[in-house]
């Protein structure tokens, strides 16, 4: 069996992980192909490393662009990749841009498409990554959900016949990561003169936070407001854009960071007092490590970790005010993202489905 996964942003580096590694050890064949749509080292190249993906066989360099100018480049590239590697199954990993164009071309050359992280829902219509998931669930062969709550957004749409909960893939790197850096020094601590559980981490990155000038102003001052230092892992987007918007990302308790390879973002976020942040991997990573989250958006995808009271949503700088300074939440065993093996799972499912 050959697998093609397309890859193309941070997050999908860190699922990619897992899938390698299940792939190997099952024998299967594996062809990666990065898109480019992330092509900053600290937000792709360190994760190959650190993480000990191979290298990609195919690199597409699309690099950032509008919407349509993005997809459509990725879309161009892939159907000759395609062709040439004759993949059993294309594997999409959510969200993106990158993960749109591979189901588009994927089944439009008709190569089996299967949907990793399928059935996520935020009902939110303007957000790029709902229109992207809802197109790509639609036009897969196979919908892989990570949660109970996914699957039953797949039922609900009338995908059950091809849809099948498996986990989730960023729960086994996190697991393993976590036991990794138990012991670990956080270098950011002496960088930025910081005590263990008397500082926050954020990310902001999300479109509907960074686009608009007078909303990401609004953001930035709540989080220079918070009653610890604040320490902004800053995407190059949220810098970008206040560059273009004329505003200061490094005022009040706000300290400004590069991203952060993947083990040293967990060793910061159990150090930390708690998690401010827009970014979706972000909010369950913190739930696993049980590290209390801010999430600045009006919904989420990840509504476990909202009821499970580990996640708060909150928008105005008072709301998040309030929601960094409530209490910790009740210890939980509750495990709504599995067990840890959804890769292995994955590559199973997709040898059983092969047509
Ligand atoms: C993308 C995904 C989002 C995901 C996020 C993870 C889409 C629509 N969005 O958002 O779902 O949560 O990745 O980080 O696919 N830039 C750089 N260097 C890079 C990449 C981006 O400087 O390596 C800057 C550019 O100014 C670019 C901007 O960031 O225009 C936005 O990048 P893009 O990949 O379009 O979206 P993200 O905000 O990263």
């Amino acid at each position: 069996m050959k697998i093609l996964s397309v890859v193309g942003a941070r997050p999908q580096f860190v699922k990619l992980a897992p899938i390698a590694r299940a792939a190997t050890d099952a024998g299967v064949d594996h062809v990666i192909v990065h898109t480019g749509q992330h092509y900053d080292p600290m937000l792709s190249d360190v994760f190959f490393r650190e993480l000990g993906i191979p290298d990609p066989d195919v690199h597409l360099g699309v690099g950032s662009a509008s919407h349509g100018v993005q997809t459509g480049a990725i879309l161009g590239a892939l159907d000759g990749v395609l062709e040439e590697h004759r993949p059993d199954w294309v594997l999409a990993y959510g969200d993106t841009n990158s993960t749109l164009a591979a189901a588009i071309a994927a089944v439009k050359l008709h190569y089996p498409l299967a949907h990793l992280e399928a059935g996520l829902r935020s009902f939110n219509r303007r957000m790029p990554e709902e229109l992207n998931r809802v197109l790509t669930d639609h036009a897969a062969d196979l919908c892989l959900a990570p949660t109970e709550v996914g699957m039953k957004h797949l039922v609900d749409e009338g995908l059950a016949d091809h849809s099948i909960l498996v986990g989730d893939v960023m729960t086994d790197v996190l697991l393993q990561v976590r036991d990794a850096v138990a012991d670990r020094e956080v270098p950011l601590l002496d960088d930025l003169g910081l005590e263990r559980q008397g500082f926050y981490i954020a990310t902001l990155h999300r479109a509907e936070n960074t686009d608009d000038p007078a909303r990401l102003d609004a953001v930035i001052q709540g989080l220079s407001e918070l009653d610890h230092p604040v320490v902004l892992l800053a995407h190059p987007r949220v810098v970008a854009k206040a560059t273009e918007h004329g505003l200061t990302l490094e005022r009040g308790a706000l300290r400004l960071h590069t991203p952060l390879g993947y083990p040293d973002l967990v060793a910061a976020v159990l150090a930390s007092a708690g998690v401010v942040t827009d970014s979706g991997g972000l909010q369950k990573e913190a739930f696993l490590l049980r590290t209390p989250c801010t999430t600045i958006r009006p919904e989420t995808e990840w509504v476990e970790t909202v009821a499970l009271g580990w996640n708060v949503l909150a928008n105005t700088a008072d709301e998040i005010r309030e929601a960094v300074a409530r209490p910790m939440p009740t210890p939980t065993s509750e495990q709504p993202y599995g067990d840890g093996h959804a890769a292995r799972r994955v590559v199973e499912v997709l040898a059983a489905s092969r047509r």
